[in-house]
C-alpha cells in the first residue's frame, strides 16, 4: 500500500510500505477512504516530537471501511463504515473505565498514552491502518454523515469540546473568550453553544479566521495584535472578565491572555500543546479564585457529538476548506503548512 511516511525532522514521502496485518484479535483493519492533517503532524515533522520515530506513518484522524476484524471482534463487521479516533481505548483498564481513554493503559504503543496513532503505531495517513482495541476506538457511522463531516470527530470537535467547553465548564448565560481561532479553537466555538454560552469571542491574529469564526458560532471577534485588544473584550463583559478563557494556541503568551481576560471565580482552560515552559504566578492569582484546567482529549464525547453532526448542529462541513486526492498528499501538506497564505483550516483527503 501506499503511506506517508516519516522520515526524521523535515522528511516524509508517500511511498510504498507493506500492508498492515491483523496482530491481537482485538484488531481491525481499516481502509482508510478519508483522512485529513493535524497541526501536531507539522510538529512531528519538525522534530518536536522525538517519540515519533523514523519509518512511522504519520496521521491520528480518519474515517474508513473495515476490510478485516480480529477474531474476538463480534460487533463490527467487513464494510463498516468507521470513525477512526485519535486516542486507543482498551475499553476494559481502569483508566477506560472512568473515561479517561487519553490515559488508556492497554499496552498497545505505550500503557498509558491514548494518543498512539502517528506517534507510537503507525497512522491514517495511509491506504488502511491498523486499528487496536477496534470495538473501543472506533465509532461506527450513520447513513447521512459524510466522511467530510465525520473525520471532523477523530479529534477536532472531541478535543474543543472536552478540554475547552467541558473542562472550562461553559454554562447558560456564560461569556466564553476563545483565544486561537484554528481548527481546535473553533470547534471550541461551535461547541460552547451547547452548554449555552450567550457570548463567544473569538480572538485571533488572523483577520480571516476572525472572520470565519463567525461561521462557527462566535457573536463578536478581537483582533489580538490591536494594543487595546483586551479593552475590547472587556468591554464586551462589562468591565467583569470572561467567565471561561479558553487557550487554543499552545503558548506562553496566550496562556497568560486568557489569565488576563478571566473574571474572578472564572475557569481558564487550557487546550493547546505547550513545548515552552508557561509562568503561572501563584502569588497574584490565588485572590481571584480562579480555576484551570488542562488535558489531552478523551474521545468519549465522540458519540454524543456524532449525533449532534447528524442533525447538523455542530456545522463539521465548515472546516473543510481545501480537498485532495491521496496522490496529491505532499500539495496537502503543503496547503496546510502555509494555512495562513492558503487560508486552510482542515484539509480533506480522499482515497
Ligand atoms: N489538548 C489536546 O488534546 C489537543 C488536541 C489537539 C490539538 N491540540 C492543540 O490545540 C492547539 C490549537 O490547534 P490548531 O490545530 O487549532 O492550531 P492552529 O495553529 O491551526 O491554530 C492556532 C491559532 O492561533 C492563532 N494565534 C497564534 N498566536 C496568537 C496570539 N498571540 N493571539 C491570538 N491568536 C494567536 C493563529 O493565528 C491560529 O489561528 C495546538 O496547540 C494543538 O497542538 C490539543
Ligand atoms: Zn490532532
Ligand atoms: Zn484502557
Amino acid at each position: 500500500m501506499k503511506a506517508l511516511v516519516y522520515g526524521g525532522p523535515g522528511q516524509k514521502a508517500w511511498t510504498d510500505v507493506p500492508d498492515p496485518t491483523i496482530q491481537s484479535p482485538s484488531d481491525v483493519i481499516v481502509k482508510v477512504d478519508t483522512t485529513t492533517i493535524c497541526g501536531t503532524d507539522l510538529h512531528i515533522l519538525k522534530g518536536d516530537v522525538p517519540a515519533v520515530a523514523k519509518g512511522r506513518i504519520l496521521g491520528h484522524e480518519g474515517v474508513g471501511t473495515i476490510t478485516e476484524v480480529g477474531a474476538s471482534v463480534t460487533s463490527l463487521r467487513v464494510g463498516d463504515r468507521v470513525i477512526i479516533s485519535c486516542i486507543k481505548s482498551c475499553g476494559h483498564c481502569v483508566n477506560c473505565k472512568a473515561g479517561l481513554y487519553s490515559h488508556c493503559l492497554g499496552e498497545e504503543g505505550a500503557s498509558g498514552t491514548g494518543w498512539v496513532f502517528g506517534h507510537l503505531i503507525d497512522g491514517t495517513q495511509a491506504e488502511f491502518v491498523r486499528v487496536p482495541y477496534a470495538e473501543n476506538s472506533l465509532y461506527l457511522l450513520p447513513e447521512g454523515v459524510s466522511d467530510q463531516q465525520a473525520v471532523m470527530l477523530s479529534d477536532i470537535l472531541p478535543t474543543g469540546f472536552e478540554i475547552g467547553v467541558q473542562y472550562g465548564r461553559v454554562k447558560p448565560g456564560d461569556t466564553v473568550a476563545v483565544i486561537g481561532a484554528g481548527p481546535v479553537g473553533l470547534a471550541a466555538i461551535s461547541t460552547a453553544g451547547l452548554y449555552g454560552a450567550a457570548t463567544v469571542i473569538a480572538v485571533d491574529l488572523d483577520a480571516h479566521r476572525l472572520e470565519k469564526s463567525r461561521e462557527f458560532g462566535a457573536t463578536d471577534v478581537v483582533l489580538s495584535s490591536d494594543a487595546d485588544w483586551k479593552e475590547q473584550v472587556m468591554l464586551l463583559t462589562d468591565g467583569q472578565g470572561v467567565d471561561v478563557a479558553i487557550e487554543a494556541v499552545g503558548i506562553p503568551e496566550t496562556f497568560t491572555m486568557c489569565i488576563d481576560v478571566v473574571r474572578p471565580g472564572g475557569n481558564v482552560a487550557n487546550v493547546g500543546v505547550h513545548g515552552k515552559a508557561v509562568q503561572l504566578h501563584v502569588e497574584d492569582l490565588w485572590i481571584r479564585n480562579i480555576n484551570i484546567s488542562m488535558g489531552l482529549v478523551n474521545t468519549n464525547t465522540t458519540p454524543m457529538l456524532l449525533k449532534l453532526v447528524a442533525q447538523q448542529k455542530v456545522p463539521a462541513d465548515s472546516f473543510a476548506t481545501h480537498h485532495f486526492t491521496f496522490d496529491e498528499f505532499m500539495e496537502a501538506y503543503d496547503t496546510f503548512a502555509r494555512a495562513a497564505e492558503t487560508k486552510a483550516l482542515k484539509v480533506v483527503i480522499t482515497a
